[in-house]
């Protein structure tokens, strides 16, 4: 099968490894020149590492680069059979770029779109048969994280739903189906992680290292959420936090942090200037935690309920299965446990207690409790996973 891929980043050039490793005929197209050159030679040293941990020989290495042609105008794009858009994150942009492909294109192309904040509505409407389009969500690296968030539209038919599924499923990929809201599940689910822990510093209940320690130590996360931040980038993971934020018209649950903001101004983006919660520079000595473990477990807790009232609330309104919203937060994230799994252990008593304790605490919207975790605890019931 042929996959055109349209913008050769960072993620273009991943989803590009990806079919082409699943044997896949692949072109990969980018305006620019210097784009292009930088993904091929991204991809042969990727590909070198993998000879040299054992993973692949030089005869897959030469059959996965041989799978990827790498293009520089839309027409050559013409004979796919499928394509998926990975350009700058700009409406405008990527409706224009899509409109100008499906004059080349064959009528069955299914079209689709690795955006992660905006509206697959809104970019379907910009072809003749939105139909064919739909949201493939990837992430990053696309060639080593397991999750594909798929996203119908109100326009997408079910054909164009079930070949995209089952595509994704044949590169080896698991996939999650959401619907077409903001954030879709991982960068809706995930908010709390990021601001409850952005809070709890904002009150002067601890500081970034014990806060990062709680959530490692006690949580069995991979990393702190300031970590994370400072990996991710402030500047990226606060507008990602705005932009959801003005989607859900202002719901308090979902408001950005001035902490954030104010690191994202001063240029302490994290990892990739130099210096963000921490210094990252040669030498640098950053704070201990403090291991206490009284205070770690009511960190770690309150951020993870207000993660598991997230997911709860995300099944309320129907974005997705009980089983996607799991494998989105283990297998998109790699969180240490699905959430809705983690509230059955926790039990949704212990759950709802712990929200109306913050809720009764703070008079505020942003702790209001999810009517599915309520109505589950007085039917005691749990969840399906
Ligand atoms: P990037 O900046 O690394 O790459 C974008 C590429 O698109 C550049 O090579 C650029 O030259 C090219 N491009 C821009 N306008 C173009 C046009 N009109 N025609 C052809 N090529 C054009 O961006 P990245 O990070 O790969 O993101 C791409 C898309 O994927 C965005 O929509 C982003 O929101 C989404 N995304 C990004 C993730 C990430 O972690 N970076 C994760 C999941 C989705």
């Amino acid at each position: 099968m042929k996959l055109a891929v349209i913008g050769a980043g960072t993620m273009g050039s991943g989803i590009a490894q990806v079919a082409a490793t699943a044997g896949w005929s692949v072109k990969l197209y980018d305006l620019n020149e210097e784009a292009l050159q930088k993904s091929k030679t991204s991809l042969e040293k990727i590909m070198d590492r993998l000879i040299e941990k054992g993973r692949i020989d030089s005869d897959e290495k030469a059959r996965i680069e041989g799978n990827i042609e790498y293009v520089g105008t839309l027409k050559k794009l013409k004979d796919s059979d499928w394509a998926i858009e990975a350009i700058v994150e700009n409406l405008e942009v990527k409706r224009n770029v899509l409109s100008a492909l499906e004059k080349f294109v064959s009528e069955e192309c299914i079209i689709a779109t690795n955006t992660s904040s905006l509206s697959i509505a809104s970019i379907a409407s910009s072809l003749i048969k939105p139909d064919r389009c739909i949201g493939i969500h990837f992430f990053n690296p696309a060639p080593l994280m397991k999750l594909v968030e798929v996203i119908p539209a109100i326009q997408t038919s079910q054909e164009t739903l079930e070949e995209s599924v089952k595509t994704i499923k044949e590169w080896g990929k698991i996939v999650a189906v959401a619907k077409d809201t903001p954030g879709f599940i991982v960068n809706r689910v995930a908010r709390p992680f990021y601001g409850e822990a952005l809070r709890i510093y904002e009150e002067g209940m601890a500081d970034f290292a014990t806060i990062d320690w709680a959530m490692k130590h006690i949580g069995g996360f991979r990393m702190g959420p300031f970590e994370l931040m400072d990996f991710i980038g402030n500047d990226v993971n606060y507008t990602v936090t705005e932009t959801v934020f003005e989607a859900f018209y202002f719901d308090p649950r979902y408001k950005p942090s001035f902490t954030q903001k104010r690191f994202s101004e001063a240029g302490y983006l994290g990892r990739k200037s130099g210096r963000g919660y921490y210094d990252y520079s040669e030498n640098a000595k950053n704070p201990e935690p403090q291991k206490d473990e009284e205070l770690g477990k009511e960190i770690f807790e309150r951020i993870l309920v207000m993660l598991i009232n997230e997911a709860a609330d995300a099944l309320f309104w129907n974005i997705a299965s009980a089983e996607d919203i799991d494998n989105a937060m283990t297998k998109g994230v790699n969180y240490p446990k699905g959430l809705l799994a983690w509230a059955n252990e926790k039990g949704i008593d212990w759950c709802v207690e712990q929200l109306d304790h913050l809720y009764n605490h703070y008079h505020e919207d942003r702790y209001r409790c999810s009517p599915m975790l309520r109505k589950m605890n007085s039917d005691d019931v749990k969840f399906d996973v």
